[in-house]
């Protein structure tokens, strides 16, 4: 057994488990190249203050081989950081920062390039400019998957006539499909949750899509915070003190936590019995587990919420204007809340009389998390539970037991967090805390009152509109026994059923 043992990397872990990433057939595997590189361009240019302009080509190269371009106006990377973003398996800016970012594993691009590079044996092929001054680079990488290091193959200065920013070239083995679950249909909901967004899209036909931008306001920048105690396992608060510099506890809780002050922080360690001069570095296990006990029972104030970014009610309108048609929108965006000390907030948007849906349609459901549609595995994540376990019936929306509503319904569900705890790495469905749970019910109920008026309304509407019609049937039998009881003229009869028709069609309510 002993000469078996062997270290595997990270790299050669998820070769063999790409399913967990989403690579685990030819579609996945197309949709979600594109969608970590649009991720990560989105991110790249709201970090960088800019307005992001996004173009993605994808190519035909053989029955089963694709190529994937995505160039962006972004700041670009920096030489030094090329190999590792692109050729290392876990390697990222966002995992440490507590904000909200469409990225936060640093698994993403590189496990797309490992996908290429597996089914192709072509590299992933970068260019990147930091700005108009800076030089053009372009680079090849394959990934040293048994190291997790990149191989570079090609590093030069080049010409690119783009000012800054950064493109990614994938070839893959992949399928390209329509309809539910594509690419385009992956590009438009993505546009819908990104009204600052300019995109281009070239698809495999060479047909040119284009998805404007609908706001030139940049999403508000989210700042980064640091962890809440209420978050924090035995575990995470062990690491955490042997690596701070603090050299106290008091001075450990105050300066790694948000919302501990001098006064909280004596209060958890007076109730761990511990006292504030002990070294963090010294901290044990069971001190440790005091401590986490006397987090919990200390009342501490929720964390800052400004990591977050929402969408806004306004701009989640408009974006999804741009692509669904329909007699009634409502959009709710609600406040933050928080789960195991993570802020996150919840935003909703329904449609209801959508162009090309029908009542016996089951409605339609987009699941959103910091603004990157999801795509897969919905009945496993918490926003299609809490659609689900709405009661629509009360609205006057149709639904069977354990079902999605039904009816000409669009329902969109954002949820944004400074972690999204998704149920794996392939990040496609939401766990299902009771904190996000409550709020996306909420945020769903408060959208489906106002459509629950609009839809009452409209039942009322169309019982007046039923008697208006019987009551109409009767005016020329009126005209007559008037005519013949009063003896009036045709003209005067004419008149009187005209004046009636007139007043009926006035007193219309709604
Ligand atoms: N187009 C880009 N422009 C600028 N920086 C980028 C770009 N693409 C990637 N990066 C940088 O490379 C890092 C690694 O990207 P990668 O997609 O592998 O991980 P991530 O986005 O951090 O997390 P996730 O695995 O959840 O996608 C990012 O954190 C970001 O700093
Ligand atoms: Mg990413």
């Amino acid at each position: 057994m002993a000469s078996k043992q062997r270290e595997i990397s990270t790299s050669e872990f998820f070769t063999k488990s790409r399913h967990l990433l989403v690579f685990d057939n030819p579609s996945k595997a197309l949709l979600t190249t594109i969608k970590e590189a649009v991720d990560n361009s989105l991110d790249a240019c709201e970090e960088g203050g800019i307005l992001p302009d996004i173009y993605v080509e994808v190519t035909t190269l053989a029955e089963d081989r694709y190529r994937v371009l995505v160039r962006d106006n972004g700041p670009g990377i920096v030489r030094a950081q090329v190999p590792k973003i692109f050729g290392k398996l876990l390697y990222g800016s966002k995992f440490h920062a507590l904000k909200q970012s469409r990225g936060q594993q640093g698994i993403g691009i590189s496990a797309a390039g490992m996908y290429g590079q597996l089914t192709t044996g072509r590299p992933v092929m970068i260019h990147s400019r930091p700005g108009t001054k800076a030089q053009a680079q372009y680079y090849e990488l394959k990934i040293n998957t048994k190291k997790n290091e990149p191989d570079i193959t090609k590093d030069q200065v080049v010409e690119w006539e783009f000012g800054h920013g950064t493109q990614v070239e994938i070839e893959l083995e992949a399928s390209y499909k329509r309809g539910r679950r594509s690419i385009d249909d992956y590009l438009e909901l993505t546009a819908i949750a990104n009204p600052h967004l300019e995109l281009t899209y070239m698809n495999p036909a060479g047909d040119e899509i284009q998805y404007p931008r609908v706001s030139d306001e940049l999403p508000v920048e989210p700042k980064a915070i640091r962890p809440h105690p209420y978050g924090v396992e035995l575990g995470a608060l062990l690491a955490m003190a042997h690596e701070s510099k603090a050299r106290n506890m008091q001075g450990f809780l105050t300066s790694e936590f948000s919302r501990v002050g001098a006064k909280v922080a004596e209060e958890i360690l007076e109730k761990a019995m511990l006292p504030a001069k002990t070294k963090p570095k010294r901290l044990n296990r069971d001190e440790a587990e005091l401590l986490v006990r006397a987090i919990t029972q200390t009342k501490i104030m929720n964390p800052p919420t400004n990591c977050l970014s929402p969408i806004g009610e306004e701009e989640l309108e408009a974006g999804l204007r741009k692509v669904v048609e329909a007699q009634f929108f409502a959009t709710v965006s609600r406040r933050p809340s928080v789960y195991r000390g993570n802020p996150f907030l919840v935003e909703v948007a329904l449609a209801w009389g959508v162009d090309g849906m029908n009542n016996d349609d089951l409605a339609v459901l987009h699941r959103f998390a910091n603004r990157v549609p999801l795509q897969y595995q919905q009945g496993a994540c918490a926003i299609t539970k809490s659609v689900v376990g709405t009661s629509w019936k009360k609205y006057g929306v149709n639904q069977s037991r354990s079902a999605l509503p039904g009816g000409p319904l669009v329902v969109l569900v954002h949820v944004a967090s400074s972690w999204v705890p998704f149920t794996s790495e392939s990040k496609e469905a939401v766990a299902s805390y009771p904190e996000i749970l409550k709020e996306i019910k909420l945020g769903i109920m408060e959208c489906a009152r106002q459509l629950g008026v609009h839809i009452r309304r409209g039942v009322r509407a169309r019982d007046e509109e039923k008697k208006r019609d019987y009551i109409k049937s009767y005016i020329p039998a009126i005209g007559e026994a008037l005519r013949e009881i009063l003896g009036l003229s045709e003209a005067k009869e004419k008149k009187v059923v005209a004046t009636l028709t007139d007043t009926l069609e006035r007193s219309r309510k709604y």
